[in-house]
This record gives structure tokens, C-alpha cells and sequence, in this order.
């Protein structure tokens, strides 16, 4: 039994929010960001939305492009390091709720930007026991835990939701490997304070994401190679075979710097931070849904998808693609 990807979904918020707009509220160039992460733009939500109603969107346009219906759904899994409330409920009930998805279980995962391709095998390894289609979401308000005086960080982010129905058959292709990888010696590299730890004195809704830009950097060049490496060494394939890599998007030279040490064009990987910035766990599946949109997969492609973040974590899926 295979599981495939077989629909596909983004949410978006209306606002977009280019690079000059922030320097004119920090000390900031659209040279400075674009030169040093690739990024134009980004999408901002406005007080109504959140992780869950963007969620939602991208999981309706997957569903429908699956042409499964809601009810039909065995599970929702939603990776979020932003969730619609600090611990519960789940961001992927307010998913269930709202799709009407009447039958399915729902969880969130919390896999930081690495949490699509842990949300995409904790599904797929679920439906060895509940052959019912799966919905899979990543989605992050990543500006609602940014610091907007903060020109280290603001410039990097935006927000975002990418849904993928999975789905089993007996065709051959789908999600063939997938490796999941973290070390929690690096957790102070990225993190966000507002858990038990925090002391309930005060507001921790004022807490910001604290990051080691550099750490980060060179941790993400070095994890992005080897998910590549091991994902291709276990299939037995070599790197000309592989059609596609579709990275999580966090800055362009971390891609341009993994294409290097592999040796590759960057022709083979998908980029579109430009218009999106890194929207932590919405990036691969946004990024996947554009590809496939834009008429750049074809039946049969080896198409690798990789995740890096805070956790820290790392992790890819090599997904041979039935569209
Ligand atoms: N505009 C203008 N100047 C800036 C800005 C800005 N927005 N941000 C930083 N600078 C300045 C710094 O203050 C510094 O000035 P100084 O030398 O006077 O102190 C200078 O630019 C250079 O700073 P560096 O940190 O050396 O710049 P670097 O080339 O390393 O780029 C960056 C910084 C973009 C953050 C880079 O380190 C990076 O991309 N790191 C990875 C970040 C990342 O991917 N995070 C998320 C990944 S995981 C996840 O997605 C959750």
C-alpha cells in the first residue's frame, strides 16, 4: 500500500507587505534584505485571521483539488509553532471544526519549520492502520511572535498555510522515504519563551522569537545536505536522478550555499521566498502546491522534500509524484 499526494492547498492573508514598506518603520533597505535573504515581500495577517483560518483556506483548495470530501478525512494533522491558542485546544480541531471534517481524529505537531515533513510521515505512517485519506497542514503567523522593532528577524518572516490531502492506493510511487532528525543541544539557537517555563507573573504574549542568525545559517547548510544525501542513499538513486528538491524557504543563500556543497544547479530547486518569506512550517507544503501549480511536475518526477528549524530538527521526504 502506497500513499500518494494527491491535492494541494495555500492560505494566504490579503495584506502583502514589500520590503521598502519596512524601512519606513525600521532601519532596513529592500538592498539589505533582498541581497542577504532573497526576500521581496511578504503576506501579513490582519486582526481576523490566524494559524487555523489560514489552515482552513489551504484545506478546503486541497480537498477540492483531491476531490475528497471532509468527512471522508481519517485524520488532521496540523504542524504549527503558532497555534491559534497557547495549548489548547489543537489548531488542527479548529481545522476539523471548520472543514466539518465529522469523522476524522486531529492533532497539532510541533516540529518547529521542520514540522511539515513530521507531519506529512507521522500521517502517512498512520494510515498503514486507517487506510482513510489524511489531510496534512503546515501553517504559521510567524509575524504575531516577531519582534517588529527588530530588524534581525522582522525582515525574515511572513505567514502562511499549505495543506496536502494524502491519499493510499496501490499505484506504485508516493512518499517512499522519509528521515526525521532533531538535537535539542541546539535549542537555545531558535526559540520562543511562553510555556511552563515562563513565570506567570507576566505577559508572555510580549515574548518575542530569539534567534543565533549565524548558528542557524550554518547548521541549515549542513542538514539540508545531508537529508539529501542519506534520502537518495536509501533509495539507491544518485542526485541526477532526482527532478526536483523543494526546500523549506528560510533564506536563499542557505539553498544556494546546499546546491554548492551537492554539486547541483540551482535550476533543480524550487524557490519562492521572494514573494513569501519563511513561513516556518508553511514553506514546503506553499512551496509544493506552486510547483505542482505552475505545471512543473510530471508523473514519475523524484521530487525531495526538506525541512530545517528550531529544535533543532531536520528532515525530508523523497516522494516519487503521481500528480
Ligand atoms: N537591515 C539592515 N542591516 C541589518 C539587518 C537588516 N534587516 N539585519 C541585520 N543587519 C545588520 C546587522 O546588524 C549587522 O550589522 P553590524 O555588522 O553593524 O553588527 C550586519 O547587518 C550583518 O549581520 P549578520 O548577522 O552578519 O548578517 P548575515 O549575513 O549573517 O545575515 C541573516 C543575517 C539573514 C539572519 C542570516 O544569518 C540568516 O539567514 N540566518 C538564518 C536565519 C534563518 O534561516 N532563520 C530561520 C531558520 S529556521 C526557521 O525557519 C524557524
Amino acid at each position: 500500500m502506497n500513499v500518494h499526494i494527491t491535492g494541494l492547498g495555500y492560505g494566504l492573508p490579503a495584506r502583502r507587505v514589500t520590503n521598502e514598506e519596512l524601512a519606513k518603520t525600521i532601519d532596513t533597505t529592500d538592498e539589505w534584505i533582498f541581497s542577504h535573504t532573497g526576500i521581496r515581500a511578504r503576506h501579513i495577517v490582519g486582526p481576523e485571521e490566524s494559524s487555523a483560518t489560514l489552515a482552513t483556506s489551504a484545506a478546503k483548495m486541497a480537498l477540492a483539488r483531491a476531490g475528497v470530501k471532509p468527512e471522508e478525512l481519517g485524520m488532521v494533522v496540523v504542524a504549527t509553532s503558532t497555534p491559534d491558542y497557547g495549548a489548547f485546544p489543537s489548531t488542527a480541531c479548529l481545522v476539523q471544526r471548520d472543514i466539518g471534517a465529522v469523522h476524522a481524529g486531529a492533532f497539532d505537531l510541533f516540529a518547529a519549520c521542520t514540522g511539515f515533513i513530521y507531519a506529512l510521515e507521522a500521517a502517512r505512517s498512520l494510515m498503514q492502520n486507517d487506510l482513510r485519506p489524511a489531510l496534512v497542514i503546515g501553517a504559521d503567523v510567524m509575524s504575531r511572535i516577531t519582534d517588529w522593532k527588530d530588524r534581525n528577524t522582522c525582515v525574515l518572516f511572513g505567514d502562511g498555510a499549505g495543506a496536502a490531502v494524502l491519499q493510499a492506493s496501490d499505484r506504485p510511487g508516493g512518499i517512499r522515504h522519509s528521515i526525521l532528525r532533531a538535537d535539542g543541544k541546539g535549542a537555545q539557537a531558535l526559540h520562543h519563551e511562553g510555556g511552563c517555563r515562563t513565570p506567570q507573573t507576566g505577559p508572555w504574549q510580549g515574548a518575542y522569537l530569539q534567534m543565533n542568525g549565524r548558528q542557524v545559517f550554518n547548521f541549515a547548510v549542513k542538514a539540508f545536505e545531508e537529508i539529501v544525501r542519506d534520502l537518495i542513499a536509501r533509495q539507491g538513486i544518485t542526485l541526477s536522478e532526482v527532478r526536483w528538491i523543494v526546500p523549506h524557504q528560510a533564506n536563499v543563500r542557505i539553498i544556494e550555499a546546499a546546491a554548492r556543497r551537492l554539486d547541483i544547479g540551482l535550476d533543480r530547486f524550487f524557490v519562492n521566498i521572494g514573494d513569501l518569506a519563511n513561513t516556518s512550517a508553511a514553506t514546503v507544503p506553499m512551496a509544493l502546491e506552486q510547483l505542482h501549480r505552475e505545471g512543473k511536475l510530471q508523473a514519475d518526477d523524484t521530487v525531495i522534500l526538506a525541512g530545517f528549524g528550531a529544535g533543532l530538527t531536520w528532515g525530508g521526504s523523497l516522494v516519487q509524484w503521481q500528480g
